[in-house]
């Protein structure tokens, strides 16, 4: 994978998809009201998300504030219309048993990241403003880096993401289609866990369902990590090559309340990396051997967005419905 050259028409121009790690994140979900007003402002603001996040950005430039936007399937139709990204479709459910991988309304989605958590808010803040009546936030989490990137269920998260030049590979949409070119694809879904039922397994069954040593994150050994793994059942292989994802997800919670969850985001250059991860999860590979994770974690909203690429985004502001798409792909 690291011999293949990345497309350099793409890469500048993406949105901050593969980002450092930062410490604090809010994500956004909000719906779009159905009046020709709300959808004009929607394509308007489009154009003004850029110079927003670089004036808070500049503010506390070590603190590196990005944001991502995207759009869910049918918001695209109705507020851009036009040529739809290859892959943009509703969120595929999947389920068995008690478990559900369920689809939750979603137009937008905000992915807003700093190492202070004030940047977060001031950006939110002023993109939700510009936004005005128009949306309605369905969902809104503010999530936070614990410790040493420890998940809500105490194990390192995020080990084996792809970094610099391969996130870009699994993640950028390149010339499988070439108007959304730059682009990506952002799969999430919020998660509530059993902490009381989680906490009281034994750290080597915990290990066993997650698929690495809970201390010192060491991968087991084959011979002892069971198929229905967290991990066995989320890695893919096509041809003999892996195929990654791109993921940050961020605890979030209220102990005085008893929440305790995990806003799962997970990117790609593809939709399906992500939906065949959900149904080995949910379904299990083969059927019945599904990710005990499940047991103690219940996915309560799910959402498909294409993000477009830094310039598209910007340009989405001319763009017509209904017609044939005057944005700029990055060639
Ligand atoms: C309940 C929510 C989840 C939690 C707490 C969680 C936690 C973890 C942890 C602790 C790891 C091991 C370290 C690492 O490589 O990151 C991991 C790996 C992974 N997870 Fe999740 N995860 C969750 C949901 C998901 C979902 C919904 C997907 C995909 C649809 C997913 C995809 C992956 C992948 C691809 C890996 C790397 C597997 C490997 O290459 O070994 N996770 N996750």
């Amino acid at each position: 994978m690291s011999d293949t050259p990345i497309p350099a028409a793409i890469t500048p121009d993406s949105q901050a998809v593969s980002t450092q790690v930062k410490r604090s994140a809010i994500f956004i979900v909000a719906t779009i009201g159905p009046d020709a007003a709300s959808r004009d402002t929607v394509r308007a603001w489009c154009a003004d998300v850029g110079n927003l996040v670089r004036a808070v950005a500049k503010r506390i430039p070590d603190a590196g504030l990005s944001c991502i936007c995207g759009f869910g399937s049918d918001a695209w139709d109705a507020v851009f219309g036009g040529t739809r990204p290859a892959g943009l479709h509703p969120f595929r459910e999947f389920g068995a048993g008690e478990r559900h991988a369920k689809a939750t309304p979603g137009d937008i989605l905000l992915h807003i990241r700093a190492d202070q958590m004030d940047l977060c808010f001031e950006l939110a803040t002023h993109l939700m403003k510009r936004l005005g009546s128009t949306v309605t936030a369905v969902d809104e989490v503010h999530g936070f880096r614990y410790f040493d990137q420890r998940s809500m269920v105490g194990f390192v998260d995020g080990t084996e993401n792809p970094s610099g030049r391969e996130a870009v590979l699994f993640t950028v949409i390149g010339e499988e289609d070439p108007e959304f070119s730059g682009g990506s694809y952002a799969l999430i879904q919020k998660y509530l866990h059993d902490m009381t039922g989680w906490n009281k397994l034994p750290v080597e069954m915990q290990e066993r369902i997650i698929g690495r040593t809970k201390l010192d994150n060491i991968e087991l050994d084959e011979s002892v990590k069971p198929s229905s793994s967290h991990s066995s059942l989320t890695t893919l292989e096509e041809n003999g090559e892996e195929i990654k994802i791109l993921r940050d997800n961020m605890p979030f919670g209220r102990p005085g309340s008893g929440e305790f969850g995990t806003f799962f985001i997970g990117y790609a250059r593809s939709p399906a990396p992500i939906e065949q991860m959900l149904e080995n999860m949910f379904v299990g590979r083969p059927p019945g051997n599904y990710d005990r994770l499940l047991d103690f974690s219940r996915a309560v909203t799910g959402g498909l967005f294409f993000v477009p690429s830094e310039a598209m985004l910007e340009d989405l502001a001319d763009r017509q419905p209904g017609a044939p798409s005057s944005a700029k792909t990055a060639s």
